[in-house]
């Protein structure tokens, strides 16, 4: 038999596989409660603007809430024959309430009906976003304040570059969470407009009014173009684009405790919470969480590309592509969601080793660079040169193995004879961050300001 809402020109139902092709609701049935919001608004604008009588629109709005609580009580009879959530929603609403429910989608289209939803629940989950976000970077910001003053290797090519401080390193990941935190809140700015009321593309011809249907989803305005109110699906890809930034920075910072946590390295110990053992080797402490956010990042850009695929080429105003849009962002934002959790965890529970820290930073030369600046500061010389003689203080201490600071002031005299003994101060890896006090610095006074500053914004 042909479909209730669209098979008037039908003779025969769609074949087996083009209903299994064609339908949504395996997937879509997650926009209940924004499909269910959208139609009372729709019916109250009905209503006001006298398109419907109030008897229909109450009763329309009485029995969606009906619709909605079978839903939520997880007995509503999903019908994949209905496509989707829409039709799903409806065909239940005219069993319950009898004619009026026919009465509904005037004035509206499933384009305008399935952009709005989707809107709303993109519109939340960047606020779900940011929410988590903010407790990201405050369990960073803890760890910051902790560790201003505690000295860790920097690294550049992941090699020991200058020594910094632990908390400075925290706090870099603040800087970019709260990138990302802007990123959404300026994606949840643009999309913030109503397509409700678009109708299929070209408006419709009763008197509605949009501003009223708008207002009472949240929305800043009407989506002023009909065919581009229809056919937009920007909103979600600023929202996967976001999400894929993100979930770099979170596979950079996974990456990072999966290194810092590894017996070679020992910077840090993953609590038992968050990590896992082995079936073979019953010594081992895996960071298994930490592996897997550095890991969905995968899906997250992989879900970006799908969409941005899918919207390529395709001419105004709706196409049925279009429908390829919600898994997309359904597993991006529910990858992203946990991840974000997981991270503030394993932040929130990490134990810092801080004496392997301080070791490991003064391996590798890592003042190297300060013996350079010292040289410029109390000899005059030009940077470069500095640079030269440095170097062979380095390849001195090489051959000897051991550290600069081991060098006798005899040995290094004979490298360059304006050096003294107050050179030795500037070796030490506490000086050499304590001398960075340039604005944005690893001093652990830079540090203590930034994580003050932060504090503020995080309330
Ligand atoms: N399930 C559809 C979607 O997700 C709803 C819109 C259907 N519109 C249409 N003209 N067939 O896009």
């Amino acid at each position: 038999s042909s479909n209730a809402m669209w098979g008037g020109r039908f003779a025969a139902g769609p074949d087996a596989i083009m209903e299994a092709i064609n339908a949504s609701i395996s997937f879509d049935k997650r926009l209940y409660a924004q499909d269910i919001r959208g139609s009372r608004a729709h019916a109250a604008m009905l209503a006001a603007t006298g398109i419907l009588s109030n008897k229909d629109a109450e009763a329309i709005g009485e029995g969606l809430l009906t619709v909605l609580s079978e839903i939520e009580a997880g007995d509503f009879p999903f019908s994949t024959a209905l496509e989707d959530i829409h039709m799903n929603v409806e065909a239940r609403l005219k069993e319950i309430i009898g004619e009026p429910a026919g009465r509904l989608h005037t004035a509206r289209s499933r384009n305008d009906q399935v952009a709005t939803d989707f809107r709303l629940w993109v519109r939340d989950q960047a606020d779900a976003a940011i929410e988590s976000l903010t407790a990201l970077m405050k369990v960073l910001v803890a760890q910051a304040e902790k560790g201003a003053g505690w000295v860790m290797p920097g690294f550049t090519h992941l090699q020991t570059a200058q020594p910094v401080t632990f908390g400075h390193h925290m706090m870099a990941y603040v800087e970019m969470f709260a990138r990302d935190r802007s990123r959404f809140a300026d994606a949840r700015k643009r999309m913030n407009e109503c397509p409700l009321g678009a109708a299929a593309l070209a408006g419709t011809g009763f008197a509605i009014d949009r501003h009223m249907t708008a207002e009472a989803l949240g929305f800043d305005r009407p989506a002023a173009n009909s065919l581009d109110a229809v056919s937009d699906r920007d909103f979600a890809l600023e929202f996967l684009s976001a999400s894929a930034i993100c979930a770099v920075h979170l596979s950079r910072m996974a990456e990072e405790l999966v290194i810092w946590s590894s017996a070679q390295f020992r910077f840090v110990s993953m609590s038992d919470k968050w990590s896992t053992g082995s079936s073979i080797m019953p010594q081992k402490r895996n960071p298994d969480a930490a592996e897997l956010i550095r890991a969905k990042i995968g899906r997250v850009l992989g879900a970006a590309v799908a969409l941005f695929t899918v919207m390529k080429g395709l001419p105004l105003a709706y196409s049925k592509d279009m429908q390829e849009d919600k898994e997309q962002v359904f597993d991006a934002a529910d990858t992203l969601m946990l991840a974000l959790a997981a991270m503030t965890g394993m932040i929130a529970d990490l134990t810092v080793n801080t004496e392997k820290l301080e070791a490991a930073a003064a391996n590798g030369f890592s003042t190297a660079t300060d013996l350079a600046d010292w040289l410029v500061r109390e000899a005059g010389l030009p940077f470069r040169d500095a640079h030269h003689v440095t170097g062979t203080l380095v390849a001195l201490a090489e051959k000897k193995g051991c550290d600069l600071p081991d060098l006798s002031l005899t040995e290094m005299q004979t490298v360059h004879p304006a050096l003294n003994q107050s050179v030795y101060a500037v070796l030490g890896v506490h000086n050499s961050v304590a001398s960075r006090q340039s604005y944005g610095g690893t001093a652990p006074d830079q540090v203590r300001a930034q994580v003050a500053r932060w504090k503020g914004l995080l309330g």
